[in-house]
């Protein structure tokens, strides 16, 4: 069976108002019912195929991580606490390293991200059977995504020859490329997008690690042998994480291993990392709006209008985000929305 790894330690903070420090997107519920977390749950959901899953995520998370689980009737192996954020690469080496421990370093890992929303319908698992046919003859998978636009936060697969299981070698990976290079890799063709879920065989993944980011390995090693168990949590030894780079799994690991595969995917997929994909993701209509909560819309065309509490009435705009929270309003262009971490950090450096 293959054991599911859930990273819920990221920050959001590209969906600032609604992305908090202390309650992140993928604890929102977004454009539904349950939250992105949850949606990710459940689609590991299935006993046949899955062991409980694994989530790694941060230590101001922990309660959210386990009463959004408990809400949903999800058992889970175990939730790894990070005392501190250090990117993707770290929290898979961490969950990595356990998962060797408690399955054998045979196991196969699947590694979801808890900001997608993505249809588990029946295309999805043909991909993750194939990953995990490519997956046991020894490569490290993604799941590419046919390219829409010259987006600059995706990492970028080159495809190569194909390797059985409907899996093709990977011939380069390039993490979120500029502007001008994305567009030449759309113009050139034979790029895919990384999904940002991984199927990885444990063994090899903790040896690529080995060799490309030895510092990674080693902290996150020595912090899953020093973790402390506290009622459901593992808390990862801090003073060995913090030693840890802070770096995603992309530059860490994909762009240099030459035993990455790729297995083309055509699901319904959406990173949903920032207004913008927020806007394509919603129900629009017929001026190109997305509109939710209480909200007045007026002569304006292809945005994004989002009401927690007070109401927002926008007139004679185009191609804007206007996103009110209970306390804070963000404005700004849709095609701007990948800078809005760096407003963030310019709020967070206030007195
Ligand atoms: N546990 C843990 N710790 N999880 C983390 C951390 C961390 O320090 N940082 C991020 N995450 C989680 C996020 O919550 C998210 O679910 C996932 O890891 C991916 O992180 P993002 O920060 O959203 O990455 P990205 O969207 O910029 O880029 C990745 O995903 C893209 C597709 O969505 C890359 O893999 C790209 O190559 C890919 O195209
Ligand atoms: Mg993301």
């Amino acid at each position: 069976k293959i054991v599911p790894v859930i990273m819920a330690g990221g920050k959001g903070t590209r969906l600032w108002p609604l992305s908090r420090a202390s309650a992140p997107k993928q604890f929102l519920e977004f454009l539904g019912e349950t939250t992105l977390f949850q949606k990710s749950l459940a689609r590991v959901s299935d006993k046949a195929l899955y062991e409980p899953p694994v989530i790694v995520t941060n230590s101001d998370f922990r309660f959210l991580v386990a009463e959004q689980a408990r809400a949903v009737d999800m058992a889970l192996t175990s939730i790894l606490l990070e005392p501190v954020a250090r990117n993707t690469a770290p929290a898979l080496a961490a969950a990595a390293t356990l998962i060797a421990r408690v399955h054998g370093s045979d196991a196969i890992m699947q590694v979801l991200a808890s900001d997608h929303e993505i249809d588990a319908d029946a295309t999805y698992f043909d991909c993750i059977a194939k990953a995990a046919a490519a997956a046991r003859t020894g490569r490290l998978v993604t799941f590419g995504i046919t390219p829409k636009e010259p987006a600059t936060g995706y990492g970028y697969i080159e495809i190569g020859e194909e390797i059985g299981n409907g899996a093709h070698a990977v011939r380069r990976f390039v993490e979120k490329p500029d502007h001008d290079n994305a567009a030449a890799m759309l113009a050139t063709g034979g790029y895919l997008w990384n999904s940002g879920m991984f199927m990885l065989p444990v063994g090899h993944f903790l040896r690529e690690l080995q060799q490309y980011a030895p510092e990674v390995l080693n902290a996150a090693s020595e912090a899953v042998a020093k973790a402390q168990h506290d009622l459901d949590f593992e808390r990862l030894d801090a003073e060995a994480f913090a030693r840890a780079p802070d770096i995603s799994v992309d530059y860490a690991i994909f762009e240099k291993t030459p035993i990455a595969a790729v297995v083309p995917s055509p699901i319904s997929w959406s990173d949903l990392g920032s207004w913008d994909s927020v806007w394509k993701t919603g129900q629009r209509d017929e001026a190109g709006n997305v509109a939710d909560g209480s909200t007045t819309v007026l002569d304006t065309r292809n945005s994004l209008v989002i009401s927690r509490d007070i109401h927002v009435a926008v007139q004679g705009l185009e191609n804007v985000a206007v996103v009110a929270s209970e306390d804070a309003v963000y404005v700004g262009r849709l095609e701007d929305s990948q800078n809005v971490g760096r407003l963030v950090k310019h709020l967070a450096a206030l007195p």
